[in-house]
């Protein structure tokens, strides 16, 4: 395969629900921690978040400060900034919003010191590259306006020797995947809690760019009973 294998690690409610009042339930917390024990278990040195992820829980209350007027034209190729990081934090961020103040993820008990790749599109300003260049994270192009994940993969593997990536949300980059039929294996952690709101995000969300992708098959690999009456499941692409 040309591109890494793609698993889709998520937690979700009983009713398919990624995000939502149900994960302040104190009950939740032993799922979120499972989560993150089981995305530990996998052993994997990549993981791809969306921008509105990241923002929510890893640049948070940041912001950049750019001088916007005076940036020197830089051109649209990818920067690597690290082959030799042990784990890679991959931000999907098309316009560069993202207010990275180092070249790795900081401030976080279980991912702290990934170092982070920012996938762009060629419409980001000069000055926010400038700021990566500066940082030391790396870049990479997915397209002049918009994003091919397929030719985003194969560069994440050319460049960083990068051979499996945990996909983990949100929706909408999840639906982008599912869309170019990239996501190999499914991975959820099942709370069980209904949020109960009909609106709330679910696994695969589509957005004004993104069609509904077609139903995609897969076949049980793996079930596992957690406590308090979780579930761990495991599902693989059926091939076709
Ligand atoms: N339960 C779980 O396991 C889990 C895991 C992860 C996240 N979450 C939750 O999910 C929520 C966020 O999900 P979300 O669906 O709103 O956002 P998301 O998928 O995290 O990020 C969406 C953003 O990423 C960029 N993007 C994604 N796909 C793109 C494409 N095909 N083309 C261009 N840009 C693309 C766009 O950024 P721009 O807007 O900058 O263009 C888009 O707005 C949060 O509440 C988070 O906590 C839950």
């Amino acid at each position: 395969m040309d591109r890494p294998y793609i698993i889709c690690h998520m937690l979700t409610s009983l009713d398919g629900k990624i995000a939502g009042d149900y994960l302040s339930e104190e009950r939740a917390k032993y799922f979120t921690n499972k989560y993150e024990e089981i995305h530990e278990q996998y052993g994997i040195k990549a993981w791809i978040c969306g921008r509105i992820t990241m923002e929510k829980h890893f640049t948070l209350e940041n912001e950049l400060d750019l001088d916007h007027k005076n940036a020197p034209y830089i051109p649209r190729t990818d920067y690597v900034a690290d082959v030799e990081a042990t784990h890679y934090a991959i931000a999907v961020d098309p316009s560069g919003k993202l207010a990275w103040t180092h070249n790795t993820i900081t401030d976080d008990d279980d991912r702290e010191g990934h170092h982070i790749v920012e996938v762009l599109t060629e419409r980001v300003s000069d000055a926010y590259l400038a700021h990566l260049r500066k940082k030391g994270v790396s870049y990479v192009f997915g397209g002049k306006d918009r994003l091919n994940f397929t030719v985003i993969m194969e560069k994440l593997k050319k460049l960083f020797s990068i051979d499996q990536v945990l996909l983990e949300g949100g929706g909408v980059i999840n639906g982008s995947f599912l869309n170019e039929g990239l996501i190999d294996e499914i991975s959820l952690v099942f709370v069980p809690i209904v949020d109960g709101t009909s609106n709330a995000l679910s696994l695969f969300e589509t957005s004004v760019d993104l069609q509904k992708a077609k139903p995609v098959n897969f076949s049980l690999m793996h079930v596992e009973q957690l406590d308090d009456g979780g579930l761990w499941m495991k599902y693989i692409k059926t091939s076709q």
